[in-house]
């Protein structure tokens, strides 16, 4: 009987967990018997302060379910059948406080916090037996960071103010409350500056746009592309994101990233043009000059700016400068002698110094990208860590805000499933489980070092996106996992209970018609070295553990075709491997090609092991039986940066062998550089080992597989030495920074 009993109640909790869900996950939630009977007879009571998120909560029905509830700003005593929503000025203004019985629902906090009450009421609405009801439940609720940030850049590709409202006002049911927009770039200057009208008549446009990532030789489309938003559509988007407790930040990029004002103004540039705005990413050597005449151009533009934008904080980029036009300008080196500043990193921080005090005197506190550290940090400046934690624990530690974005984590633009039909992406593998794993305090603080972290934030740039529809792909359901981050402690976070709750959640941004990423329902594959004839075996798992799935081994369509899959699968000879889940919604064939050499499942050990943002770190990723497509989808490619690859392979058994072959990937853009050269050793006994072949930069200029041939041999060992590039050249983009080398596969014949 008790073994009934508990079988009863885990149903019932399942059933239970599905059906009530709120991402963010609220601080303290309990449900209680019976629900609240949504109508049209109910009505919303509301005072001054909360007229706007009773009036959301009215259209939201409406629009959703196609009836009115009406509102009322008289009698706030309790009345059946009613909403009340009411601030109270003695809390803070993002906690909230909601309750919800069978006779009426009651809502109170700050003005912040009763506006996110109605987010988690309109996420707790359901449709039952056609009547609309909600749960009774008692919720008490209020976030842990106070910037709870995304980004949108558009200026890569340009978005509409229509689009720009959603993206915002999705934001706001998943409580984000800081709109990070990218609004000035090399490729495009887009927001209307009175005084200087040529920025967005000139910089606003490009002649054409590059075409996937043709960079060598350049590939355009051969199409002008442009826009930019008037100084009327950036107050209504202002005051649109105001209502929904989101505070813009705009981004003016300075001193880099400056190409498309030195168009339209070369006199700002320190050589004097004449410049094009950018048609393909990656940085641009030439940037605003550090003169007076171009401080007092910037301060002009920041006038108007901080008109429009009442924000706290002014972002002013700062981010990949390269340094070369003031290593070339006698007037720079001139003014570095004259200020007694050592090198171009203190001319920049003189260059944002200025901005600090241009923005002080307006009253606004200056933000910029980890770059702003270098040459010294700006008394008041605050810091966006974006190449990994180190930019934010520095700054935190010397008493600086922080706002962590590192590319690790809060790089939507990254690809978040391993599919091969996944849209082209920038590069990186950053999925929902790892967004949601992200702690943006790094360990390395202290508890009162930790206070300066204001939050964090996901940034979407988007040379690669160029639509509503896959903005909205690459940003949810990311953007759920980031919001869980954010608002709710660590100690009430559960990956398990998210992916619960994100199933039903799914189906609400269905209804609010965003485009998300259907890699959630994929199945995932892991693949594992094995024994004797089987060198490989590819596991499948669901993350839901309803659906079925079935394979194929022939290339046929595993949806009729198909064996069922009931363990790991033995891979012993190159072949690829079909398989869906049948039962899942949104269910899609997914595909999996092995390529077999000597060393696939080998033991394999490295000197230097691989960084743990790409391919997931492991040294098992090079002998896996996978080969990294051109173009960093997937996450195969595994990355070193600085080091080189020092790889040693046990065959087993001395074997006879005549060939090496690894893939290496050149994305100089991306930082990426093919290496110095590579060397391959062989041993019998992992001790000595004796030099067979060396291959030099020259003789694999494009990267892909490269494949070393050498006179057939006997070996046990085979070592493989991949000498990275070392420093990026002045001129290229990450210029002075260590280079990346990415390799895949090392196949051994
Ligand atoms: C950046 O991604 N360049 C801030």
């Amino acid at each position: 009987m008790w073994r009934f009993t508990i079988l009863l109640i885990f149903l019932f909790s399942v059933q239970f967990s599905r059906s009530q869900s709120i991402i963010p996950m609220p601080e303290i939630i309990t449900f209680k018997e019976g629900f609240f009977d949504c109508n049209e007879n109910v009505m919303i009571r509301h005072d001054r302060q909360t007229e706007f998120s009773a009036q959301y909560f009215s259209d939201y029905i409406q629009e959703v379910y196609g009836f009115k509830i009406g509102l009322e700003d008289k009698d706030l005593s309790p009345r059946a059948g009613t909403i009340k929503i009411k601030v109270d000025p003695s809390y803070s203004n993002e906690y909230y406080k909601l309750k919800v019985t069978s006779a009426e629902i009651l809502i109170e906090g700050g003005a912040a916090g009763c506006f996110y009450a109605v987010q988690s009421l309109i996420q707790l609405l359901e449709l039952k037996n056609g009547k609309c009801i909600i749960r009774a439940v008692e919720i008490e609720d209020k976030p842990r960071f106070g910037w709870r940030g995304l980004h949108l850049d558009v200026c890569r590709h340009f978005f509409s103010i229509d689009f720009v409202k959603k993206y915002i006002d999705l934001m706001a049911r998943h409580k984000l409350n800081t709109f990070h927009w990218h609004l000035t770039d090399d490729q495009g200057w887009r927001i209307e500056i009175k005084k200087y009208p040529k920025l967005t008549e000139v910089g606003g446009w490009r002649k054409e746009t590059i075409v996937d990532k043709n960079f060598e030789p350049f590939k355009g489309d051969g199409t002008p592309y442009g826009g930019f938003y008037t100084q009327q559509q950036i107050r209504e988007v202002v005051e649109y994101a105001r209502k929904r407790h989101v505070t813009v930040v705009p981004e003016i990029e300075m001193p880099g990233h400056a190409l498309a004002a030195l168009a339209a103004y070369p006199e700002y540039s320190c050589s004097g043009g004449p410049f094009e705005v950018g048609t393909k990413w990656g940085v641009f050597e030439d940037v605003f000059c550090p003169a007076e005449k171009t401080f007092k151009f910037l301060e002009d533009i920041l006038t108007e700016v901080t008109d429009l934008f009442p924000s706290e904080y002014i972002h002013i980029g700062g981010d990949e400068c390269p340094k070369e036009s003031w290593r070339k300008s006698a007037f720079c080196q001139a003014l570095m002698k004259e200020k007694g500043l050592k090198d171009e990193h203190e001319l920049q921080s003189y260059f944002v110094r200025r901005i600090e005090i241009i923005l002080a005197a307006k009253g606004r506190k200056l933000i910029g990208w980890d770059e702003i550290l270098e040459g010294g940090l700006a008394p008041g400046a605050a810091v966006m860590s974006w190449r990994g934690e180190d930019g934010g624990i520095q700054a935190a530690k010397a008493g600086h805000r922080v706002v962590m974005t590192p590319g690790s984590h809060c790089y939507f633009d990254h690809y978040q499933s391993k599919s091969t039909g996944e849209p082209l992406a920038i590069g990186g593998f950053t999925p929902l489980e790892k967004v949601y794993q992200y702690e943006p305090v790094p360990k390395a603080l202290s508890a009162s070092e930790s206070k300066f972290v204001m939050g964090a934030q996901a940034n979407l740039w988007t040379e690669y996106i160029k639509t509503p529809q896959h903005a909205e792909y690459m940003a949810y359901p990311r953007v759920c996992a980031l919001a869980e981050v954010l608002w709710t402690m660590p100690e009430k976070k559960s990956p398990g209970d998210f992916y619960t709750r994100l199933t039903r959640h799914f189906l609400l941004l269905d209804k609010w018609n965003v485009n998300y990423s259907r890699a959630f329902f994929e199945i995932k594959s892991e693949i594992k070295s094995g024994t004797g004839n089987a060198p490989l075996y590819l596991e499948l798992k669901q993350r839901s553990s309803e659906g079925q799935i079935f394979y194929t081994t022939d290339g046929a369509d595993p949806r009729e075709k198909g064996v069922k899959y009931t363990e790991p699968l033995i891979i012993d000879k190159s072949v690829e491997i079909k398989f869906i889940d049948r039962n899942a919604k949104n269910s899609i064939v997914q595909s999996q090609q092995f390529e077999l050499s000597k060393a696939s499942g080998k033991p394999i050990t490295l000197t230097h092991p691989p960084d743990e943002r790409y391919g997931g770190g492991e040294a098992f990723g090079l002998v896996n039986g996978i080969l990294a497509d051109e173009n960093l989808s997937g996450g195969r490619w595994l990355g070193w940066w600085g080091p080189d690859l020092d790889a040693t392979i046990d065959l087993g058994s001395s074997q006879s062998i005549a060939q090496v072959e690894l893939g290496l990937l050149r994305m100089e853009n991306s930082w990426i550089y093919l290496p110095q050269f590579i060397e391959v050793f062989i041993s019998e006994d992992g001790q000595k080992f004796e030099t067979i072949a060396k291959k030099s930069s020259q003789e694999y200029s494009a990267g892909g597989r490269v494949r070393i041939d050498f006179k057939r041999c006997n070996a046990r060992y085979v070592k493989v030495f991949v000498k990275n590039f070392g420093t990026i050249p002045n001129g290229k983009e990450g210029e002075g920074n260590k280079s990346w080398l990415f390799v895949d596969e090392i196949s051994v014949r």
